[in-house]
């Protein structure tokens, strides 16, 4: 007897950073013998340039198929929401006439509706938060008034986690009246319905947030199904599987990797700060000048909207120093031997590629998540150190190539290099056969199956 091939259907927020783990996780299922499909919006689909063939792609709307560029935010969501709600009904529907019938409905925790889709259409629903376990426990508990806004204290006490400063918060917490709509969305939309899912998955690992996984999984079904990068980057269990496989901005990568094999091992900072960071101009000064003076080399992704904050000349100047270049092979970068450290905002992708591949972190966190992940980077898993801002919010160029020489060189880089192996290790045992990550994603497929 055949057995039934379940079918999910996917669908992120059509950023890169949660395109990347999404896609991971539909690659992952697909290899447990799921069916499944991955829906971007129209504007993302017409807009990449390539999507990894093995999976299938349908679309929805979000309401801006000619892009949403310059819309606010408490413009864009709603629209999403009105719009999405009926493209992903007639989604579900096609599949269903054309014999493709949808089981479960992945969804991001940043489209909480999607929940009301499935149930209106009797399909189920799991909901994938894309942040770490700490800041889903954070805002769970901003959002069921346990911990009051504004804050009254300078440090915080939550269940499952280490104490916290105020700065070590996210910062639609730290500071509720900076984004509004931000903090609506982030801290009460994402949370309002998520336990109500059918499943609850989480892009972490047992092993990296054991404490705080373990007190909410006492209240909730949580699954860590993390962390959700290439298989090759880990247990290399699915062939072939070395690129996440949907750039929203395409890669420079022959110039980036002829570049570092001419460069010796542990000779060259790595900076990004992701897809959506941007930073102030003179922060932009301060880090260019900051790297031409360390005495390393230097790899830095500067998007094409921010190369206009760079110096002038920056380029010409440290023209065989540096290389810039406008998006990067992230994971071959920093998988890449002349790899010495990573100056990250600390996103919590680049945060966990960084981890599961043994890279010293200098913290520089611009905003949401990143200030909570940098607190762990730096003072719970050991593997980095924050450039401190000065009272303006600025890091000074003395702070980043002290903060470099401190990493490269120093008796803190050889410590952190102990931790490395650790995570390393432990990210790789997650999904290798019988990990925890891989456990949770077997059980959630049985439980499709069956029922
Ligand atoms: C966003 C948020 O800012 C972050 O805090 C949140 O946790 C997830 O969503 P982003 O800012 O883009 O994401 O950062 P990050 O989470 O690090 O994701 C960036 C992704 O782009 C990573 O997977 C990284 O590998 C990839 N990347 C980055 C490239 O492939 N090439 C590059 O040059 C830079």
């Amino acid at each position: 007897m055949e057995t039934h091939r379940a079918h999910c259907l996917i669908l992120p927020y059509p950023v890169q950073g949660h395109i990347n783990p999404m896609l991971q996780f539909a690659k992952r299922l697909q290899h447990e013998g799921v069916k499944v499909t991955f829906a971007t919006t129209k504007f993302l689909f017409e807009t990449v340039d390539e999507v990894s063939a093995s999976i299938s792609v349908e679309t929805i709307s979000d309401g801006y198929d000619e892009g949403a560029n310059g819309i606010a935010m408490e413009i864009y969501f709603p629209r999403f929401q009105k719009v999405g709600s009926e493209t992903l009904t007639e989604l579900v529907l096609k599949l269903q006439d054309s014999g493709r019938p949808v089981d479960c409905i992945i969804y991001d925790a940043f489209l909480p509706w999607c929940l009301d889709v499935g149930k209106d259409l009797g399909v189920r629903a799991g909901v994938f938060f894309t942040q770490s376990c700490a800041v889903n426990n954070i805002y769970n508990h901003v959002h069921k008034g346990l911990l009051k806004l504004p804050l009254e204290e300078s440090g915080v006490d939550i269940p499952g986690l280490p104490p916290l400063l105020a700065s070590d918060l996210p910062s639609f917490v730290s500071n509720p009246g900076l984004y509004p709509a931000s903090t609506q969305m982030f801290v009460h939309d994402q949370i309002e319905n998520f336990e109500e899912a059918d499943w609850i998955f989480f892009n972490t690992f047992y092993g990296l947030e054991e404490e705080v996984i373990h007190w909410m999984a006492k209240i909730l079904p949580v699954k860590t199904i993390g962390p959700t990068i290439p298989s090759m980057y880990l247990e290399k269990r699915l062939e072939d599987d070395k690129q996440y496989g949907l750039n929203l901005f395409k890669p420079k990568t022959n110039a980036c990797m002829s570049w570092l094999n001419e460069r010796s091992i542990n000779s060259v900072v790595y900076v990004s700060f992701g897809s959506l960071a941007k930073l102030e101009v003179k922060q932009m000064e301060e880090l260019a000048w900051g790297l031409r003076a360390s005495s390393y080399h230097f790899l830095w992704v500067v998007r094409e909207s921010e190369s206009k904050k760079l110096p002038k000349d920056f380029v010409k100047e440290t023209f065989g120093k540096g290389l810039i270049i406008s998006w990067g092979p992230q994971l071959d970068v920093l998988a890449h031997k002349s790899i010495g450290c990573f100056i990250t905002h600390c996103g919590w992708n680049s945060t966990l590629e960084a981890l599961s591949l043994g890279v010293p972190m200098i913290a520089m966190p611009q905003w949401t998540d990143q200030s909570t992940n940098a607190k762990f980077v730096t003072d719970i898993w050991n593997m980095g150190i924050k450039a401190r801002p000065d009272e303006t919010g600025i890091v000074r160029r003395d702070v980043i190539s002290q903060c470099i020489n401190l990493v490269m060189d120093g008796k803190k880089g050889q410590e952190i290099s102990k931790h490395a192996k650790k995570w390393k290790d432990l990210a790789r045992q997650a999904f290798d056969e019988g990990g925890s990550s891989d456990k949770n994603i077997k059980d959630f497929v049985s439980k499709l199956i069956q029922s």
